[in-house]
């Protein structure tokens, strides 16, 4: 899986072999600059999913669920998933499980499925303090197993694994019926998801361990920028093809 935001790169990769598409809150920060996920709106993530569900409508599409939008009760939860649902979403990705597991019975229980999200939770990342591996101790990996498994019984379909040691993801990838997509959570799981433009190599300042980018995007999109800017005050662009008669 990987994640898009975007009609022009969904156009893409509905022509790729890539199973699914994940329209994640992450657009907040690498569509608009935020440095958490916490500013993805339901209004932004409607306008994202829509833009992808348009570019690819034969892919799978799992939407984000705004951050506490699974936390103020059901109805404003199901209103939530209805909007996203709605805008061209097939499922829904929500973060952790204690304290909504009756939210997400009631989403997997009226026609939603559901997708969950476990280990470092970038919605959480002001109680750790930084986006930090979580499942380091023997404690942490134990609550995120239990989490997996309450999840699991909850009627998701799969869970994303994000920073836990590759050990532990292996572990409790074994243990579930349902799929684990894994980031940063080692090749134990059973299928991985990665955030397009890391895939790429469009962001230079920013490479977490787990990112292995599959093209040296920022050098060629930089290199086709000055070939432009070279090109039009050199008088080549445009040539005479290239414009009306
Ligand atoms: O929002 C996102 O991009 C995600 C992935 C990191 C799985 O949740």
């Amino acid at each position: 899986m990987v994640t898009c935001y975007d009609y022009t790169f969904a156009r893409l990769l509905s022509k790729s072999a890539i199973d699914g598409i994940l329209v994640g809150d992450s657009a907040a920060m690498v569509m608009h600059g935020h440095s958490s996920t916490l500013s993805a709106s339901l209004e932004l993530m409607r306008a994202h999913t829509e833009a992808v569900a348009r570019g690819a409508p034969e892919k799978l599409v799992i939407a984000d669920m705004p951050f506490l939008s699974s936390r103020k009760g059901l109805a404003a939860a199901l209103d939530t998933a209805a909007v996203l649902m709605t805008a061209g979403a097939h499922a829904l990705k929500l973060e952790g499980v204690d304290g909504h597991e009756d939210v997400i019975r009631a989403m997997a229980q009226s026609g939603i499925p559901v997708m969950g999200h476990l280990g470092m939770q970038p919605q959480s990342v002001h109680v750790y303090g930084g986006f930090r591996v979580q499942g380091r101790s023997s404690e942490s990996a134990q609550n995120i197993a239990r989490q997996a498994s309450a999840l699991e019984q909850l009627g998701v379909f799969a869970i994303v694994l994000e920073c836990v040691p590759s050990g532990l993801a292996r572990e409790i990838s074994a243990g579930l019926r349902i799929p684990t997509i894994g980031i940063g959570a080692g090749a134990g799981c059973h299928g991985q998801i990665l955030v397009l433009q890391d895939l790429l190599g469009m962001n230079t300042d920013f490479r977490p361990k787990f990112v292995r980018p599959f093209l040296d995007g920022a050098r060629w999109i930089l290199g086709s920028l000055a070939d432009f800017d070279e090109a039009v005050k050199a008088g080549t662009f445009p040539a005479e093809e290239e414009s009306y008669s």
